[in-house]
């Protein structure tokens, strides 16, 4: 069992922060991730209010900047284990103090959590500029997987591909990165979670020309390079829209 320093945001990339936590006992590790470029800190789907949650998630981003100085919060779904916590982010930075970016429909219900920040739709394909050098996140819906306004954020510059339930895993044996069990893990979790194989097989055909060094998934390991072959097939060959 990997010991994670709950107070101690861990440097994926250069500049890419996973400040998640493990859950052994559910297998339900939860993965937000912080990017800084220039003076953009963009917190990708922060995660649950529970204070158990919500406080490891709050000291690893102070290990790494102050929580005021965070300017953009991407929601890739409206589920409370990615945008519960918007609120207390509020509380520390003000409202409207920064940017909260996330699909139409899932617009809808983020101000249902008491979230009051004004919110920014994306639609498919949509760019987001960030520092000076080029950098873009790219938006990419993933309808269906696992609710009609669900996306994927792509990051020019490291190759990352945060893809929020998409790969997640659900693993009582849980390391960071994705050992070679880890696509049973994906199969634990996508099986139920996904509604039909024609949304897992258009979601692989949109990545299908992305160069991708590193998955980023809201739940379960990250997967490196070498693995993503392998979960890429996983989900292709699999059989969803089953609950046993
Ligand atoms: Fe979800
Ligand atoms: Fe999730």
């Amino acid at each position: 069992m990997q010991k994670i320093d709950p107070t101690k945001a861990i440097e994926i990339r250069p500049g890419v922060w996973w400040l998640g936590w493990p859950d052994y006992d559910a297998g339900f590790s939860n993965n937000p991730y912080l990017i800084l470029e220039g003076e953009e800190a963009i917190l990708i789907d922060p995660g649950s209010r529970l204070e158990e949650h919500w406080s490891w998630v709050r000291k690893k981003i102070e290990s790494v900047i102050p929580i005021e100085k965070i300017t953009t919060v991407i929601v890739h779904h409206q589920d409370p284990d990615l945008c519960a916590a918007i609120p207390l982010i509020e509380e520390i930075v003000g409202v409207d103090n920064f940017d909260i970016i996330t699909s139409e429909r899932t617009a809808l219900f983020i101000p249902y959590y008491g979230v009051r920040t004004q919110v920014t739709a994306i639609t498919d394909g949509d760019r987001l500029e960030i520092g000076e050098n080029g950098r873009y996140l790219q938006f990419i819906t993933t309808p269906y997987l696992h609710f009609p306004g669900a996306f994927v954020t792509y990051d020019s510059k490291e190759k990352i591909l945060f893809s929020s339930d998409i790969f997640a895993g659900f693993s009582v044996n849980w390391s960071l990165f994705a050992d070679e069990y880890y696509v049973e893990a994906i199969k634990t979790f996508s099986q139920p979670y996904f509604p039909a194989k024609r949304h897992v097989l258009n979601f692989l055909n949109k990545i299908a020309n992305l160069e991708i060094d590193l998955i980023c998934p809201q739940h379960g390991s990250i997967i490196p390079k070498e693995k993503i072959p392998a979960a890429i097939e996983t989900l292709r060959n699999l059989e969803v829209g089953i609950w046993k």
